[in-house]
C-alpha cells in the first residue's frame, strides 16, 4: 500500500512511523513534511491547502490511502476533492470538519445529541462584550470562535484579563465564543470513526499550558501522556456510549456523516465527561505518544476507516505500560518563535520533528514554534517520563524550553475526579 500524509508536524511524523510499522505499506509520502519525515517518507513540497496540488500529487505517487493530518485542509475540503478523485482518503469531507471548523455548528450537533458540553455565547461586537462576560465566570473561558491551533483560547478567574483578550479578538475581526468553565480534569479520546461505528483509542491527557505547574498562555500543546493511570475502568466505554456515538450519529443523521478521526476533548466532572471541543483530527502532540504503544497495524486501521469497512477491523491492540511525549518549543513560542537556529542531536528513536527544516548547508534548524516531540516509553508513567527527558537531554537548541512536568501529577497520584460534595 502506497500511502500519503499530509501535514508538516510532530503529529505526521508519529503517522509515519505508525505506518512504516505497518507490513502492508510499501511506501511512504509526506507532503509537506519536515527535516525528520525524510528519514523515512519521501517529502514533497506542495501547498497543501490547495485541492488541485493535493490531487496532483496523489496521483504522481498512485498513493492507495492519503491521511490528512491537520484540520486547515480538512476544513477547506481537500478530502472532498481527494475522494472526488477516487482516492481512498483519511479524514472527514469539509462538512463534517465543521465539528471543528465551526464552534456553532459543534455546540448545535452536541445540543441535538444530548451530550454535556459547556454554556456559550459568541460575542461578534465590543459593545456586547461587558454584557455577555457579566453572564459568564468566574472562571471565564473565552476563544476565538474559529481555527486557532489551541491558542486563541484564555481561561482565567480574572475578568479584566478575560475581557482584553476578547477585545482583542473582536478589534483583529474575529467573533469571540464565551463559555460557561467545565471543572474536571481533561481527557483527549481519539476515536476512529466511519458512520456510526466507533472505535476508540487509548484515552491521554495533554498539557496545554506553557509553564511547569500549568502555568503561563495557552499553547498548541507542550506536552502529553498515555494512558491514564487515575481515569476509572469502564470511562473510555462511558465517554463512547455517551459523547461519540451520540455525536456520530447525529451527524449521520444530517446527512454529513464522519469519516476519520474524531478527536473529543472532554472534562471529567462530577456528572460525568463533558465536551470542551471536538476536533477533526488526531490531536498533537498525544497522537505521538498514544501511537507508540499501538501493535495494531495502523494503515489496515486507517484504509479500513477510510473505505467504510472500520466495524471489519479486529480488536486494536496495544502494548502495556505507558508513554509520554514531551515538546520542546522555539524561543519565545507561544509568541512568535525564533526560527533558524541549528538543533543537534535530534536523531534516533523517539525523537520526532514538528517545525524543522534544512537550511542550504543541510543542517536542521527550527522552522516553527513546536520543534521537537521526545517520546518517552516504559512499563509506567515513571519509565515513561524517565525515558523521555533522558533523550531530551541530549538535544540542544539555543533558546529552547520545554516543561519539566509532562505526566507528573499524575505519576504522583494528584489527578482526581471531582466528586460533587
Ligand atoms: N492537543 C491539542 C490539539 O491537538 O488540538
Amino acid at each position: 500500500m502506497r500511502v500519503l500524509v499530509i501535514g508538516s508536524g510532530g503529529r505526521e511524523h508519529a503517522l509515519l512511523i505508525g505506518l512504516s510499522r505497518d507490513p502492508q505499506v510499501t511506501e511512504l509520502h509526506v507532503a509537506p513534511g519536515n527535516a525528520g519525515t525524510g528519514a523515512i517518507a519521501s517529502n514533497h513540497a506542495v501547498d497543501v491547502s490547495s485541492d488541485e496540488a493535493v490531487v496532483a500529487l496523489a496521483a504522481k505517487v498512485a498513493a492507495d490511502l492519503v491521511v490528512i493530518g491537520p484540520e486547515v485542509p480538512l476544513v477547506l475540503g481537500v478530502a472532498d476533492a481527494l475522494r472526488g478523485a477516487g482516492f481512498a482518503t483519511f479524514g472527514p469531507s469539509a462538512a463534517a470538519a465543521r465539528i471543528e471548523g465551526s464552534k456553532a455548528f459543534a455546540k448545535d450537533v452536541m445540543t441535538a445529541a444530548g451530550v454535556r458540553t459547556a454554556r456559550s455565547e459568541v460575542v461578534d461586537s465590543a459593545a456586547n462584550l461587558d454584557a455577555a462576560l457579566d453572564r459568564f465566570g468566574p472562571t471565564w473561558v473565552v476563544k476565538d470562535d474559529g481555527l486557532a491551533a489551541g491558542k486563541g483560547v484564555v481561561v482565567t478567574p480574572d475578568r479584566a484579563k478575560a475581557r482584553d483578550h476578547a477585545a482583542e479578538l473582536l478589534e483583529t475581526g474575529h467573533p469571540v465564543l464565551l463559555e460557561s468553565f467545565l471543572d474536571g480534569p481533561e481527557v483527549s479520546l481519539f476515536c476512529l470513526v466511519d458512520g456510526e461505528t466507533v472505535v476508540p483509542l487509548i484515552p491521554a491527557q495533554d498539557h496545554k499550558r506553557v509553564g511547569d505547574g500549568d502555568v503561563g498562555p495557552n499553547t498548541g500543546g507542550m506536552g502529553a501522556y498515555t494512558p491514564l493511570p487515575w481515569l476509572p475502568a469502564g470511562a473510555v466505554d462511558e465517554i463512547v456510549a455517551e459523547v461519540v456515538k451520540p455525536v456520530a450519529a447525529e451527524l449521520v443523521r444530517r446527512g454529513v456523516p464522519f469519516s476519520g478521526l474524531l478527536y473529543a476533548g472532554l472534562a471529567m466532572g462530577a456528572d460525568g465527561p463533558a465536551v470542551v471541543e471536538f476536533n477533526c483530527r488526531f490531536g498533537d502532540p498525544e497522537t505521538q505518544a498514544v501511537l507508540s504503544l499501538l501493535k495494531s497495524p495502523l494503515g489496515q486501521a486507517l484504509y479500513a476507516t477510510a473505505t467504510g469497512t472500520l466495524a471489519d477491523l479486529p480488536t486494536l491492540e496495544w502494548s502495556d505500560g505507558a508513554a509520554v511525549t514531551v515538546v520542546l518549543a522555539a524561543e519565545n513560542y507561544p509568541g512568535k518563535p525564533r526560527a533558524g537556529d541549528t538543533i543537534t542531536g535530534a536523531q534516533g528513536d523517539g525523537v520526532l520533528h514538528a517545525g524543522t527544516a534544512f537550511s542550504d548547508d543541510g543542517a536542521i534548524v527550527s522552522a516553527g514554534g513546536r520543534v521537537l516531540a521526545v517520546v518517552g516509553t516504559g512499563v509506567d508513567l515513571a519509565a515513561a517520563r524517565a525515558d523521555a527527558y533522558e533523550r531530551l537531554a541530549s538535544i540542544k537548541l539555543p533558546g529552547s524550553h520545554f516543561r519539566s512536568d509532562i505526566g507528573k501529577a499524575a505519576q504522583e497520584g494528584r489527578i482526581s475526579i471531582p466528586s460533587g460534595e
